[in-house]
């Protein structure tokens, strides 16, 4: 069914009122329910699951430092309204069909406020995951403004609990930024992009099976596959909507909310986008763009100036990217290649609003500060079905920890893509930078494991060179992010973000661990007294004080 693009107005989310405010919390309740939404004019209601009734959820503004704390409520029935593939980790028998944990993306949190995966939850917390700590998430704002969302993160389920609704966007505001003058207000939109495909009864239609060779006789039913898009790109929860710009300019908070799509955003007036800021915050400088790429979860935050457009000038909004990204098959023009479209309308006021030519300092750190290079492999493989298995260093969710930076340190991770597609990695509790992406042989390197570099190092483009949560990952080169890892110890997850992936299982466990652990002595056998530091008979034990 063919849907006319440009028939709806663009719907603006709402701004969630909290619950109780004092002078020291401001405490949100926040309900995932299954409602009905329409996506489209010519399109029959579709059953969702959202927050508070709403897709996508109702962003959630805060203040710097102002202690917010959110109880996410799942009200949620216990048959899932998408198919659950029984066969990834903890999607078995004894686990509840429908669990949900929520995550903010981009936030500095306390571990047991962060979502872990196994920190789920059910319908009225009747059931609760191993790592369930606590109904009431805190979210102390202590960091940059910065446009972040929230979404779920339930282990196995998260691209079906996303899919099915379960994101919002959460903003983070302070004075310094409201002193710049940028278009604020009914000037200042967010834009949440996604991709979904409609039966046509309106139902959300998401695949239940992948084609494998050779399937063995026991092939899970559903199944999990490589990589969801859709067919219908969808903005605000509105498909193809159009919106009235007045003769001025706007900013745009831009999210990828899709779970495998990526866009690159093109103005067909020629128009460029002027990108102000990235995932952690703002930009030092402004950056004219023709283009904008952005993977799932990356936020793009840009100021787009209609002053001089004719009135009821048609703007549209395009996409080009392929999917996957970017090998796969281009957009087609008519459906996928469009997003949404400006109609300039009469400005109603004068535009006080600016972009002043600088925006923050952004103190880029020395590769010298780094205590520790890690790797990370991005390993493409089969699972015991000959499905597509994506890993992160060869290993599942379910292994142990590998990475246990210490709190205060400052760290290097080369991300090392070996193999077709670009993934986007997304790193939990801290904000990075990217210091280069390094071309490799990834011939000799699928050969021997050794790295053989083919190129000079190409330093991020303009727009990454701010505070970023998730990196573009391409095929054929090493990206390396660096970062200081805190504020906060204990478990968090890095993960590709292309959530199909990510639960299927390219997505790993951390530790944060306290800086003063020490090395104490417990017995002594004859290899200790020897030469103590090789010792593996177990004498030692770590001491925390
Ligand atoms: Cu946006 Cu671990 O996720
Ligand atoms: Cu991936
Ligand atoms: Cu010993």
């Amino acid at each position: 069914m063919a849907l006319t693009p440009f028939l709806d107005p663009l719907h603006i989310p709402r701004v969630l009122r909290p619950k109780k405010r004092s002078k020291d919390v401001t405490y949100y309740e926040v309900k995932m329910e299954e409602f009905f939404h329409q996506f489209h004019s010519e399109l029959p209601e579709t059953k969702v699951w959202g927050y508070e009734g709403q897709i996508p959820g109702p962003t959630i503004e805060v203040e710097q430092r102002e202690c917010v704390h959110v109880k996410w409520m799942n009200n949620l029935p216990d048959e899932h309204l998408l198919p659950v593939d029984p066969s990834l980790h903890s999607s078995g028998e004894h686990m509840p069909q429908v669990r949900t944990v929520v995550h903010l993306h981009g936030a500095e949190v306390e571990p047991d406020s962060d979502g872990y995966p196994d920190a789920w939850f059910t319908r009225d917390f009747g059931k609760c995951g191993p790592r369930f700590v606590q109904k009431v998430y805190k979210y102390p704002n202590n960091q940059r403004p910065a446009t972040l969302w929230y979404h779920d993160h339930a282990v196995g389920i998260t691209r079906l609990n996303v899919y099915a609704g379960l994101a919002g966007m959460y903003i983070i505001r302070n004075e310094q930024e409201r002193a710049l003058n940028l278009p604020s207000g009914r000037y200042e939109i967010p834009l949440v992009i996604q991709d979904r495909t409609f039966n046509d009864d309106g139902s959300l239609f998401y695949p239940s099976t992948v084609n494998v060779v050779d399937p063995p006789p026991n092939f899970p039913n559903p199944s999990i596959t490589p990589g969801v898009a859709g067919d219908t790109i969808v903005v605000n929860g509105k498909a193809w909507p159009y919106l009235n710009v007045e003769q001025r300019r706007y900013r745009f908070r831009i999210l990828n909310g899709s779970n495998e799509r990526f866009y690159r955003l093109s103005l067909d007036s020629g128009q460029q986008f002027i990108q102000i800021g990235s995932d952690g915050g703002l930009l030092q400088k402004p950056v004219r763009l023709d283009e904008l790429v952005i993977a799932p979860a990356e936020r793009i935050d840009c100021v787009v100036d209609f002053t001089n457009q004719p009135v009821s000038t048609k703007i549209v909004l395009k996409n080009t990217a392929t999917t996957p990204f970017d090998f796969g098959a281009p957009p087609d023009p008519e459906t996928t290649g469009l997003v949404m479209e400006f109609r300039v309308v009469e400005r109603t006021g004068s535009d006080t609003s600016s972009v002043p030519q600088f925006l923050s300092t952004i103190k880029r750190f020395d590769e010298g500060d780094a205590s520790r290079i890690r790797d990370i492999t991005l390993d493409v493989t089969t699972d015991m079905y000959n499905r597509l298995l994506f890993l992160l260093n060869n290993r599942d969710f379910m292994d142990g920890i590998t990475e246990n930076p210490i709190v205060g340190d400052v760290e290097i991770w080369r991300i090392i893509n070996p193999g077709l597609g670009v993934h986007p990695i997304h790193i939990h509790q801290i904000q990075f930078q990217i210091l280069d992406r390094i071309p490799f042989d990834t011939d000799v390197f699928n050969l021997t494991g050794q790295l053989r570099f083919t190129g000079e190092p190409e330093p991020p483009q303009a727009n990454e060179r701010g505070w970023k949560d998730t990196v573009q990952a391409p095929p054929g080169f090493v990206t390396r992010i660096i970062m200081r890892f805190g504020p906060y110890s204990g478990r968090y997850v890095y993960h590709c973000h292309i959530l199909e992936h990510e639960d299927h299982d390219m997505m790993r466990p951390f530790d944060v661990v306290p800086r003063r652990w020490v090395r104490v002595k417990k017995s002594d056998c004859e290899m200790c007294s020897e030469a103590p530091d090789v010792c593996m008979n177990n004498c030692f034990t770590m001491i925390k004080f």
